[in-house]
Parts: structure tokens; C-alpha cells; sequence
């Protein structure tokens, strides 16, 4: 006898689903019962994720580049007929003091970081459109409460917080679910891409740790749960909403 599990028949994309956060989540949405693609730039990582899974399949695509996005949302669409849930997931990280910001730091975090998520919305939106779907956007706690040497990284999680509100007032009466979740610390390999050196890495980790009150920083799959639950109809009266999920951080 098979068991209905929450998210049977739907499909979802995880954006950055290569690796950390998005692995987790894509990996737990194919366990609740979705079929997920998982999309990034690295096509080893996402056929690590895909490889063994019989619900996960994998499209390379850099979210920063327009074209690629409307070749991802075609061949999710194309591959398996429709698109359910969007988890807007891909993203960097980015860390340097004021007086070294150039164009270069501002326009790779803001290309992938908000441009990238809304293009990938905008041209997801007519297949979720069809059956009434789901956005979920990864933000941050720093888009509310921004870190010193990360001005521009909490900038374009602030973009996302007021893009996901925005987006739930305008898309309810399409009975589209727009919720943000916003991290606190997790161990991911975001934090070895931020350019910082090893020594001021392990300096920050262990203040963050400190302002953390449950004492520690959270894995992947304590975001993936959220992010399944926000996907099912479990959470079908949540829109607009941000969770944070950050050991009590921002309390
Ligand atoms: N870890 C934390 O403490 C934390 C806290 C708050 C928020 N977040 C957010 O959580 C999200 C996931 O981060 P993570 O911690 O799981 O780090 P991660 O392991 O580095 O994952 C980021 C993913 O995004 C993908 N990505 C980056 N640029 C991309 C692009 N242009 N096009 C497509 N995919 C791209 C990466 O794959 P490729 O490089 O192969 O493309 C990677 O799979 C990010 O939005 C991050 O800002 C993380």
C-alpha cells in the first residue's frame, strides 16, 4: 500500500541546489514527494545531488544570465510538464570593509543575490501561474540586521525581504505563496567564498556563535524543513511571511 506523501504531483525548482541550503532542501522536497530540479553552475555538484535520487533531476544554469534562465525554466517545464515550487536559493556571499567596495563586489552579489532571483521569477511566473504555485525566497537575518563588513551581501538580502512582500500583496489573487526564509549562521561552504582570510573567518564564526542564543550554528537540513513545510499546504494561509530560522539570533 503506498502512502501520499505532502507534495505528490508537484514540481519544484531549487535554485543553488548544488550544495548547503539548497542541496538540503532539494533533498527534502523529494522526500516529501516532489519531483525537484536543482539548477547552479557547477554541473559536478548537481550530479552528485541528482545521482542516486530517482525524484531529482539537474539543469545547469548561472541565474545571473538571462538567457540560461529561460532555457532552465523551459527545460524544468519541457522535462516534466509543469512547475509547482519555486525555491529562490542561489546565492553569495561577499564580505570587504567600505573603502575597498568597487563595481565588481556590488554588481557580482547584486546580479546573482536580486537580479538573478527576479529573473527567475518573472519567467517561472506563467507556469506557476497555471495551478495556483509557491515562491520561496532565500534572504537573510543580516537583510534586517546588516553585519559590518557586509554591506552589500545584507543590501541584496534586504532587496529580497522587500521583493518577497511585495510579490505575496501582488501575486495572492493569482493564489500564488510568496514567503521568505531568512537564515541565521549555517554550516555550509558559503563562509570558505567570502573572500576572508582563514584567521578573521574563524574570528567571525566564533562572535557569531556567541550572538547565537541556542549556542551553535544551524545545519542545512533545519532550513530545508522549513522550507518544505512553507511549500505544502501545511502553510496554505502563510503568505507574505518571513521566518527566521536562527537559533533565537534575532530574538
Ligand atoms: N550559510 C549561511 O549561514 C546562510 C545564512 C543566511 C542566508 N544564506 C543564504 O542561503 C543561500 C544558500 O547558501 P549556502 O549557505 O547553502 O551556500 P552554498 O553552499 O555556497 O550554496 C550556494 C549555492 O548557490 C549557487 N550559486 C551561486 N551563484 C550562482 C549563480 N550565479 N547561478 C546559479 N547558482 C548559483 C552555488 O552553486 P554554483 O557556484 O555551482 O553556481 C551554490 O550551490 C544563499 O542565498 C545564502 O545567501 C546562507
Amino acid at each position: 500500500m503506498s502512502t501520499e506523501l505532502k507534495l505528490n504531483g508537484k514540481v519544484a525548482l531549487v535554485t543553488g541546489g548544488g550544495s548547503g541550503i539548497g542541496r538540503a532542501s532539494a533533498e527534502r522536497l523529494a522526500a516529501d514527494g516532489a519531483l525537484v530540479v536543482v539548477a547552479g553552475r557547477s554541473e559536478d555538484q548537481l550530479k552528485e545531488v541528482a545521482a542516486g535520487h530517482g525524484n531529482i533531476d539537474y539543469i545547469v544554469a548561472d541565474v545571473s544570465d538571462r538567457a540560461q534562465v529561460a532555457a532552465l525554466i523551459d527545460g524544468v517545464v519541457k522535462k516534466h510538464g509543469r512547475l509547482d515550487i519555486l525555491f529562490n536559493n542561489a546565492g553569495v556571499a561577499k564580505f570587504l570593509p567600505l573603502e575597498q567596495l568597487d563595481g565588481a563586489h556590488y554588481e557580482e552579489q547584486f546580479n546573482i543575490n536580486v537580479r538573478g532571483l527576479i529573473d527567475v521569477t518573472q519567467l517561472a511566473l506563467p507556469h506557476l501561474k497555471k495551478n495556483g504555485g509557491v515562491i520561496l525566497n532565500n534572504a537573510s537575518v543580516v537583510g534586517d540586521d546588516p553585519m559590518p563588513n557586509g554591506s552589500v551581501y545584507s543590501a541584496t538580502k534586504a532587496a529580497v525581504i522587500a521583493l518577497g512582500r511585495s510579490w505575496a500583496k501582488e501575486l495572492a489573487p493569482a493564489k500564488i505563496r510568496v514567503n521568505t526564509v531568512s537564515p541565521g549562521p549555517i554550516e555550509t561552504p558559503i563562509f570558505g567564498k567570502t573572500g576572508m582570510s582563514e584567521k578573521d573567518l574563524n574570528d567571525m564564526a566564533a562572535g557569531i556563535q556567541a550572538s547565537v542564543p541556542l549556542g551553535r550554528f544551524g545545519k542545512p537540513e533545519e532550513i530545508a524543513a522549513v522550507v518544505s513545510f512553507l511549500a505544502s499546504d501545511d502553510a496554505a494561509y502563510i503568505t507574505g511571511a518571513q521566518y527566521k530560522v536562527d537559533g533565537g539570533m534575532a530574538a
